[in-house]
């Protein structure tokens, strides 16, 4: 079978080195991919919002699996153009995508099938919303409805700060039409985990649980990032709890969107968090995480392929238990200085060519080939994950495997897992 990922991220590349070891796997091809992906799958210069060039792409080379990587082809249907030209695509429709693509579809459906999350209020007027704020408790947390790149989350501890957000959002627009409306919450606190389940409109397969850090520097400080480092899996996230996410949340919100007409399949992922009041939904995701998958999927010893076409088929309820690899997972990621920022691109990285780690894999992100050198060319360059017997051996195989790549202006966070681990007096 060929298989078309679109992407051009680590976690497209991710996906892509899983699914060459599927056995239905003949040859992939990654649209638009990147350099680092070359060795494994074809690259293709179309653009991931490019629905038509992709259809065509997809019917001329026989495609007989396509995956979507990013939200936005989701957001704007390319599910159901596929479905159109009878082409099996693993994802969400347009509607389904909905969980993701507008927060307020999402709270209200929460509401609606009593999924727990933090209360809210939706606002389209300025003044209403500022209103409403100077009467509310803080901290609080204030959402654009529509996509923004992961920025249109921010938490306000003042009225100040909150009428600004609000002004950037709603008046000035900074992600335009994303902050038509906006969505007003209470700030909640717990432990933050990333639960990535496999759909399939009735059925839903939970993958192992993994851990985000967002913010661009250590002790989580700085500016919200797409992700700096994950690992996988999450002690704290106990049986018990699992059960609890699985009969509270993920199988509510795969029943409550079959009972509202709009059945799910693709990727759905919840972002959790543990409170002293149990888990609730901060957000969903209608796709795979990055870095997350980066992390959860060199622990997968299921075939994916086969995964996702019981997704498209509906036959998850028939599959077998997903196999795992025993131990954890750690994916740092190394970013151009100056991210999610202005940075720079095209510095030459050193430590790529002659990679050689043993369990380290490097996943490329904003890197390109220049006269056959390695450059930077992206926010996010490289992910680098390391498998081991625990965390602690996994974070320590990564960063061992970090410590290789130069470039000028490398960054990256040094405390990946500090949530979870006692600090120690020497590395992490
Ligand atoms: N790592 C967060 C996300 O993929 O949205």
């Amino acid at each position: 079978m060929k298989v078309l990922v679109i992407g051009s991220g680590g976690r497209e590349h991710a996906l892509v080195w899983k699914l060459k070891k599927s056995k239905k796997v003949d040859k992939i091809f990654c649209a638009p991919g990147n350099a680092g992906m070359g060795k494994l799958a074809k690259c293709v210069n179309l653009k991931v919002e490019n629905t038509k060039a992709l259809v065509d792409f997809a019917l001329r080379n026989k495609i007989g699996l396509t995956v979507v990587g990013p939200e936005v082809p989701l957001a704007k249907g390319i599910v159901n153009e596929f479905q159109r030209k009878k082409l099996k695509i693993f994802g969400p429709t347009k509607a389904a995508a909905q969980l993701e693509s507008s927060k307020v579809f999402s709270k209200e459906f929460m509401r609606k099938h009593h999924i727990p999350t933090a209360p809210f209020k939706t606002f389209t007027m300025f003044a209403e919303a500022v209103g409403f704020c100077n009467s509310a408790q803080f901290p609080l947390v204030i959402k654009a409805d529509g996509l923004a790149a992961g920025k249109g989350v921010i938490i306000v501890k003042n009225i100040e700060e909150a009428t600004k957000a609000l002004d950037d959002i709603m008046l000035s627009k900074v992600f335009g039409d994303a902050g038509t409306q906006v969505l007003i919450e209470s700030f909640i606190v717990g432990q933050e985990v990333s639960i990535m389940a496999i759909a399939d409109g009735k059925t839903i397969i939970p993958l192992l649980p993994s851990q985000d850090h967002k913010q661009a520097y250590e002790g989580d400080k700085g500016p919200n990032t797409g992700g700096m480092g994950a690992y996988c899996p999450t002690d704290f996230v106990t049986k018990d709890v699992m059960t609890q996410i699985m009969d509270h949340v993920l199988m509510p919100t795969i029943h409550g969107m079959a009972q509202d007409g709009i059945p799910f399949k693709g990727v759905l992922y919840a972002g959790m968090m543990l409170t002293e009041a149990g888990p609730k939904v901060l957000e969903y995701n209608a796709r795979f995480g990055d870095p997350e998958t980066q992390a959860v999927l060199p622990l997968l010893k299921t075939d994916l392929a086969e995964l996702m076409l019981a997704s498209i088929n509906q036959t998850l309820g028939a599959f077998p238990k997903l196999n795992w690899q025993q131990g954890s997972s750690a994916c740092i990621t190394i970013a151009s200085k100056g991210y999610p920022g202005r940075y720079k691109k095209g510095m030459p990285i050193k430590g790529l060519h002659d990679f050689k780690e043993e369990n380290c894999f490097v996943f490329h992100a904003g890197t390109a080939l220049k006269d056959r050198k390695w450059v930077t060319n992206g926010g996010r360059v490289l992910g680098i994950t390391g498998i081991d017997k625990n965390l602690r051996l996994a974070l320590n195989r990564a960063y061992k495997g970090v410590e290789r790549i130069k470039f000028n202006g490398v960054m990256y966070r040094k405390d990946i897992g500090f949530r979870v681990l006692k600090p120690t007096k020497g590395k992490v």
